[in-house]
């Protein structure tokens, strides 16, 4: 199968590579961006790529919703397969593009755009065929996971720490969507719409990693603590999920303190199946590269759409969902606080919540920010 690629990036130029030894496909045109275009498959518009002859799928690995919106739906009009690894494209279009893939009787795969290599949506999707999915979650970027990992295990600050994730290729283009939990927030909503045939575009909520400081490190080691960036889904009475993002404060002997450097750990549980875990390198070219071919693959063998035919868009209900916050911040600002335990030194305090909802954690976080405070939350399991 002829597949043409999108975007000539870190994954874009990994999938070209890919193609030329993968059974079964073969290298076809590669959009460039103009003046790019220093090789005869590089092409610098889509209409030329599309009208290569003999190019069967396009495989999309440019990020950023336009122009990849557009060129994906040129690409489905023109009877081609779809694949990405473009998470924000499919939150935000998941449905259109899956409904026009299905319209025209090509498939729609995005298994690389969640965990990067792991085959984490890849197995939901087979999953929800003959299970119910209880939850799912866990650690989904990779750039945040190597931050807090360094941070936390080699002592380096959050600036030395980023810009080795940005040189190692984990990072966006623009790496705020990694470091303020969005780009993890958009991964989770995707599994949501695998899992349970809703994709949340509202109600939902994501606290990264931006106010997590070197002192902060100090204090939570103090408590015998690690902390990960972790999201969370799971269906909800009345045609709801919860979905959300946000720092969490694990004992040494979690699962998630063990996933170090890029890697991501996917988790779901089956009411029948129970809890499955996969572990793998959650960014990068090789990695992000073989789930598109993974999704490549599954094409050739028939097997075409991980979104049911009725997923709809619906909104996220995170009053649902409640647990105790370990919080710092100044200490005038403590008083918003039911707390269970508190401490105060030079001006800073530490306090653990009683249970409250993820939507009054985040809104009350939001609203003191707003006011001047610098404030660290995450929540505490167990
Ligand atoms: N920036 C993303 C991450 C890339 O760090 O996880 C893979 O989606």
């Amino acid at each position: 199968m002829k597949t043409a690629v999108l975007g000539f990036g870190t994954v874009g130029a990994g999938i070209y590579e890919m193609l030329s030894q993968a059974k079964g496909l073969e290298q076809g045109p590669v959009l460039v961006r103009p003046g790019k275009d220093d090789a005869p498959f590089k092409k610098t518009s889509i209409e030329a790529v599309l009208s290569e002859p003999g190019v069967e799928a396009v495989a999309e690995a440019m990020g950023g919703i336009e122009p990849a919106f557009s060129y994906a739906m040129a690409a489905i009009k023109a009877g081609k397969h779809f694949v990405t690894s473009n998470k924000a494209l499919v939150a935000a279009h998941g449905i259109e593009l899956s409904a026009a893939a299905r319209e025209m009787g090509v498939g729609f795969l995005f298994s690389a755009a969640c965990g990067g290599g792991v085959p984490f949506l890849h197995n939901l999707s087979i999953a929800v065929e003959s299970d119910d999915i209880v939850s799912l979650g866990g650690i989904l970027n990779g750039t945040t996971n190597y931050m807090l990992d360094a941070m936390q295990r080699r002592a380096l600050s959050y600036g030395e720490a980023l810009k080795d994730a940005q040189k190692l290729g984990y990072a966006e283009a623009d790496p705020s969507a990694d470091v303020s939990g969005l780009d993890a927030l958009r991964k989770i909503v995707l599994g949501s719409a695998v899992a349970y045939g809703i994709l949340p575009t509202e109600g939902l909520y994501n606290e990264g990693i931006e106010h997590f400081t070197d002192e902060d490190v100090k204090r939570i080691q103090a408590r015998g603590l690690t902390c990960r960036l972790v999201a969370k889904c799971a269906a909800v009475p009345g045609g709801k999920v919860y979905a959300y993002v946000e720092p969490v404060l694990l004992k040494a002997s979690a699962a998630e303190c063990s996933v170090l450097d890029n890697y991501n750990l996917a988790r779901y549980e089956g009411k029948c199946s129970g809890p499955m875990v996969f572990i793998g390198q959650g960014a990068g070219r090789w990695p992000t590269a073989s789930a598109v071919l993974r999704d490549l693959d599954c094409l050739l063998k028939g097997r075409l759409y991980m979104l049911a035919s009725d997923c709809r868009e619906g909104s996220a209900d995170n009053e649902a969902c409640r647990h105790s916050y370990y919080v710092r911040l100044p200490g005038s600002f403590t008083g918003c606080f039911e707390v269970k335990s508190y401490s105060e030194s030079d001006g800073v305090a530490e306090l653990i919540t009683k249970p409250m909802s993820v939507k009054s954690m985040h809104e009350l976080a939001t609203r003191l920010r707003a006011e001047g405070a610098d404030i660290f939350f995450a929540e505490l399991e167990g």
